[in-house]
């Protein structure tokens, strides 16, 4: 996730800058720079790397600058890590950092450049520096706002002017805070970069715009109207803060996932149209002719791609093979089949090796991954980003949940492509699509009633998770967070399935998650698993009348379709997982014997 900073003070602003950029790093970078006002200029060092190589750059040329300055870790979503790319971006005297995404940044790009702006990056954020470049007439506070009146999307920015004896930071939908110190004024994406120097902290509200002086901030709401800040000060310590206050990475990026599925959506869904905007590198005529999808991955992504399954066949009209990656033998891609791999890191040797021998075989070949310029992505035809920032708890959770909303999206293009999916049937889910984030806010708002529930069953041997449809991967996954950061024995199965031989392990001393928002036939596996003594958590769907006198324990999680359900369910049994590790008091962010990204076969 990208970081800004910023400082206006009566020191030289680049130690400073640099300091805090590194206080960021957590949040994970591929590259960085800084904008320094100097002598009435201003200076711009920007690279792909670490920050602590740029930093010496900086010293090399004897620490320029003066009181003023700017500073970005990028995270690549638009156009790959480079030099250029990496921020800030300037426009004649504007130097700008950016955090989000400028969703309509492509046709500011075209009308930029037929008023003659040159751009030198790919990146999205560009078209801000030279927007605010075309309003600024002297007054650089009063150009922000005319640029951002242009602006759809979600942004946290900090803009520099030469001759501003101020700057402008702005933001919504994207994180900024500002730190008050004694002869200085500190800007951040997060609290922890500032705590080494204060400890008192505004939060820009959405919407608002800030004048910023050394001595004091003057913040503007929407309406342009002044707002009395409000200083909080900030009690934990560093350590904490740089988990956001919560306890692992883990729990944070559990929280984080209202906004990592915004920003999967972000530009890219037209309700009017019913339809979506993926780069996929392929026609609507060739889209047409497909007769297969094949999709392979490893672990958790490969959860994502069971459930791309029976949504591509409902939605596209498409059938899906979907393949562990390791066990990607002998098998024969046929001609018109699409290829899918699905690896939040891009980097997962198994699911690459795959995806290179089934290349041999032809056909279109596409990546979702969450990693822009991740080796994946150069051997696809098209990609679909997560876009969710990196995700530094060992256990997948928020890519997870942007893999398969860009599941669902790939499967209504298809859909729509196909004409398999009417423009009105494309429209009902998009709109539900939309609301998703505040359901799925409503289900971390049950976390209290889920701890109690995971702390009552921590001492279990063996855990059961069952579903079906589409949540039967889901089911796996459950199972499989349970194993990863609790270490309890956990078997994720088919509802129907359990009648065939599991149904033997059994006993009041297993607890079986039923994942049961969708559809009644689940009730009868629960009856069977009761009759056999298991406790049951069940998951369902708010005022379900029935499931109450069949389960144990009753998690109502809000209506929505079948497929967003799913998604729902996710973060049930992610907090589920997470509380009863969190009670055995193991390493969450590390479990044993785990990596993050598996680089070996
Ligand atoms: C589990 C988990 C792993 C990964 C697997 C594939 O929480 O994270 O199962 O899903 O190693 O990784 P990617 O998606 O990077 O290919």
């Amino acid at each position: 996730m990208c970081g800004i900073v910023a400082y206006v003070g009566d020191l030289v602003a680049g130690p400073i800058l640099f300091d805090t950029l590194k206080r960021l790093e957590y949040r994970g970078y591929d590259s960085a720079g800084v904008a320094l006002k100097s002598e009435g200029a201003i200076v711009v060092l920007k690279s792909a790397g670490r920050i602590a190589d740029l930093e010496k750059v900086y010293q090399s040329r004897g620490c320029p600058g003066e009181g003023m300055g700017i500073g970005h870790t990028r995270w690549a979503t638009h156009g790959r890590p480079s030099d250029r790319n990496a921020h800030p971006h300037t426009s004649g005297e504007i130097a700008i950092v950016h955090n989000g995404i400028i969703e309509n940044y492509l046709d500011l790009r075209e009308l930029l450049t037929e008023m003659g702006y040159v751009f030198s990056s790919e990146t999205d954020s560009e078209v801000l520096a030279h927007l605010i470049h075309f309003y600024f007439k002297g007054d650089l506070y009063a150009a922000v706002c005319r640029a951002l009146v242009h602006v759809e999307g979600s942004y946290a920015v900090a803009v520099l002017a030469a001759s501003s004896p101020y700057l402008v930071c702005a933001r919504k939908d994207s994180p900024l805070v500002l730190g008050k110190g004694k002869t200085a004024i500190y800007v951040a994406s997060d609290v922890p970069a500032l705590l080494p120097y204060t400890k008192d902290v505004i939060r820009m509200k959405d919407g608002e715009i800030a004048r910023v002086f050394a001595d004091r901030v003057e913040i503007m709401d929407r309406e342009g109207q002044p707002r009395l800040a409000q200083v909080e000060r900030i009690t934990w310590d560093a350590d904490a803060a740089e988990k956001g206050g919560y306890t692992h990475f883990m729990l944070k990026e559990i929280h984080e996932q209202p906004r990592a599925i915004r920003e999967t959506i972000a530009g890219r869904i037209s309700e009017i149209d019913g339809d979506v905007r993926l780069k996929l590198g392929m026609s609507d005529e060739e889209i047409k002719g497909l007769e297969r999808v094949t999709i392979i991955a490893c672990g958790t992504s490969y959860h994502a791609g069971m459930l791309a399954k029976n949504l591509f066949a409902r939605v596209a009209g498409l059938p899906v093979d979907v393949e562990v990656a390791s066990e990607f033998l002998n098998i024969q891609v046929r001609p018109r089949t699409l290829l899918l791999g699905i690896t939040q890191s891009g980097e997962t040797a198994d699911t690459l090796l795959a995806l290179k021998k089934a290349k041999t075989c032809g056909g279109r070949s596409l990546a979702i991954t969450n990693v822009v310029g991740s080796t994946v992505t150069e051997l696809v035809d098209g990609t679909i980003y997560t876009r969710c920032g990196p995700e530094i708890g060992v256990a997948a959770t928020k890519t997870f949940t942007s893999q398969l909303v860009a599941i669902i999206l790939l499967a209504i293009r298809l859909g729509r492509a196909r004409a398999h999916l009417t423009p009105d049937q494309a429209r009902k889910m998009l709109i539900e699509l939309t609301k998703l984030p505040g359901l799925v806010q409503r289900v971390l708002e049950k976390r209290e009633e889920i701890r109690k529930i995971a702390e009552r069953y921590a001492g279990a041997s063996c855990y059961f998770f069952i579903g079906r449809d589409y949540l039967y991967p889901i089911s796996l996954e459950g199972a499989l967070k349970m194993k990863e950061i609790a270490y309890i024995p956990s078997e994720g199965y088919a509802g129907g399935e359990l009648k065939h031989g599991p149904l033997a392990l059994i006993t009041e001393k297993t607890p079986v998650v039923a994942l049961a928002t969708c559809g009644k036939k689940i009730q009868s596996n629960i009856k069977e698993v009761r009759a056999r003594g298991a406790e049951v958590i069940a998951l369902a769907t708010e005022g379900d009348p029935d499931i109450a006198k069949v389960a144990s324990h009753v998690i109502e999680l809000p209506q929505t379709q079948p497929i967003y359900s799913a998604v729902l369910c996710t973060v049930a049994v992610q907090l589920l997982s997470y509380y009863t590790a969190n009670k055995l008091g193991l390493p969450i962010d590390k479990p044993r014997n785990l990596a993050k990204c598996v680089t070996v076969e």
